[in-house]
């Protein structure tokens, strides 16, 4: 059998029906806090929310979207405008095979050329595919929040990771949002992954 081919790009609010159906299942476990699964009506809106500012990038096999991961706002205070958090999901059988790995490697380039400074990832523990996924690409875990949330029955805890992109030698210019940058970058950026 041939090696599956995986492609790489932004997402459109039609992925609404397609990611949400990715998302759904994991709203059964504690990986994520939300209680209910979002409609797809709710998803799109989601998705329209997010591409207007920051990366929302669909991974597909053969056409067929098997993952994404989209950065939103930290935090709302303006402040903070140049700190992400990043949320990645990828559909059930296709973990383990490098996709996460290969979304936030493109996700850090195209965040660095929009000149966010800092991306943060929140893993309710355990979740030992999200923590070496981190790690491996370069974050540290800077917070552990105990029982910080109530979810099936239990407590849980929330590590919080970090990476920091670029540098912090004098004041940073607005971002960039990814509607701005120059569109045969991103291309590129999704293609070759850096
Ligand atoms: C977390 C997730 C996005 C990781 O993506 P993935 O494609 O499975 O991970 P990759 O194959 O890219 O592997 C990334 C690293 O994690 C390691 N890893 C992946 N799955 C692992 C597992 N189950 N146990 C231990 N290590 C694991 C890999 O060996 C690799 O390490 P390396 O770079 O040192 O070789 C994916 O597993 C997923 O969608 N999980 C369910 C949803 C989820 O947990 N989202 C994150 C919420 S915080």
């Amino acid at each position: 059998m041939s090696e599956p081919t995986y492609t790489f790009r932004l997402a459109t609010p039609d992925d609404a029906e397609a990611l949400q159906a990715i998302y759904a299942p994991y709203v059964e476990t504690s990986i994520t806090f939300e209680l209910e699964a979002p409609s797809v009506e709710e998803f799109r809106r989601r998705i329209e929310e997010r591409i207007c500012i920051y990366p929302y990038i669909v991974v597909e096999e053969d056409g067929v979207p098997m993952g994404y991961a989209y950065a939103s706002r930290l935090f709302s205070r303006a402040a903070y405008d140049w700190a992400v958090e990043l949320s990645v999901y990828l559909s059930r059988d296709c973990r383990g095979r490098g996709l996460g790995r290969a979304l936030y490697t493109r996700m850090l380039t195209l965040l660095e050329m929009q000149g966010i400074r800092s991306a943060h990832g929140k893993v309710t523990e355990p979740n030992e595919a999200s923590d070496k996924l981190h790690l491996s690409m370069g974050f540290r875990r800077v917070g552990f929040m105990d029982n910080v949330g109530f979810k099936l029955g239990k407590w849980r805890d929330v590590g919080h990771y970090e990476k920091l992109i670029g540098d912090f030698d004098s004041a940073p210019d607005p971002v960039i949002p990814i509607t701005k940058l120059d569109p045969a970058k991103v291309e590129k950026v999704l293609r070759e992954g850096a």
